[in-house]
């Protein structure tokens, strides 16, 4: 499986702090936004990842992560030229994807909770044709929202509903099989001007191919999208890390989990950031005497093992 991250649009509800910077390079506590949705596709073991931004901030995402070799993996850019909805990311793709099956995440969504690694991968290794994450929040009319059956098979899809028929967001995490682009170039703009995601996953849902994973009570799922929702993100992810000593969405910690990346690289950028707390992280673990206790103790253990799911 391929991935997408999307980091792009106008991030109007975050004026003025995104009126000279993408919102997606902006900090969510110690790192910026696109390292938490980075950390997730790799979690899933998806090496080959395209980020698409705007004409001007492209190049700023190329700067920040370049091609990847210093994570073991392989990042390439591609421009939106203007945003016109989330399943463009699908079109603008389409040579990148290829023959394969493509994992999609929006820039500004942040996922954490035990057992989440073992979630994607198994989302990824029964995937069939289409799969969304379902997670329950307050106040659903914010999100695309999926209705079930008592089989937990989703029987209704809705944008932003005014009265939502369940208190489940889909979140902006999306596994497709390769007629994804060939949906997404026949979709029709919303009220609202953009092409939805959510008229995607309908069509999906039409011919009953719409799989539904649901992200349980124990898991945090967050869209930094607003003033408010970035700074909760942040404080949730600062409380986090304090109180446990682990970071969240450290590409290279996972990088060097995985087996991607040696323990001296891991040391050596650590040293080119020691005088700050995420360069020192990098060289404690790199130094980390008891490794297999500490691989234990956490969700990534790396004897999962990756399995190359083209
Ligand atoms: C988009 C999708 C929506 C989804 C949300 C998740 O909303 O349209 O279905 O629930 O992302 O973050 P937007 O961020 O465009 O308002």
């Amino acid at each position: 499986m391929k991935g997408i991250i999307l980091a792009g649009g106008s991030g109007t509800r975050l004026s003025p702090s995104t009126d000279s910077i993408n919102k997606h390079l902006l900090p969510v506590f110690d790192k910026p936004m696109i390292y938490y949705p980075l950390s997730v596709l790799m979690l899933g073991g998806i090496k080959e990842i395209m980020i698409i931004s705007t004409p001007e901030d492209t190049i700023r995402f190329e700067k920040l992560l370049g091609d990847g070799t210093d994570l073991g993996i392989t990042l390439t850019y591609r421009e939106q030229a203007e945003p016109k909805g989330i399943p463009e990311a699908l079109t603008i793709s389409e040579d990148f994807i290829g023959e394969a099956k493509v994992a999609l995440i929006l820039a500004d969504n942040i996922f954490y909770g035990q057992g989440f690694t073992t979630i994607l991968r198994n989302a990824i290794k029964n995937h069939r044709h289409a799969t969304i994450f379902g997670y329950r929040v307050k106040d659903p009319r914010r999100f695309g929202v999926v209705e079930f059956d008592h089989h937990q098979k989703a029987i209704s899809l809705e944008e932003k509903p005014e009265e939502p028929k369940s208190d489940f967001a889909v979140t902006g995490l999306y596994m497709y099989d390769q007629r994804a682009v060939q949906i997404a170039k026949k979709l029709k703009p919303s009220a609202r001007g953009e092409l939805e995601i959510t008229d995607l996953n309908k069509e999906y849902l039409k011919w009953n191919q719409l799989d539904v994973e649901l992200l349980g009570r124990g898991f945090a799922w967050m869209d930094a999208g607003t003033q408010e929702s970035l700074f909760e993100a942040a404080e949730f992810v600062k409380t986090t890390q304090q109180r446990q000593g682990f970071k969240i969405a450290c590409l290279e910690e996972i990088a060097y989990y995985l087996g991607y990346i040696t323990k001296e690289s891991l040391y050596k950028k650590g040293k080119s950031m020691e005088k700050n707390d995420y360069g020192q992280y990098l060289m404690d673990i790199a130094d980390r005497k008891h490794t297999q206790q500490y691989w234990d103790s956490i969700d990534h253990h790396p004897m999962l093992g990756l399995v190359n799911h083209e």
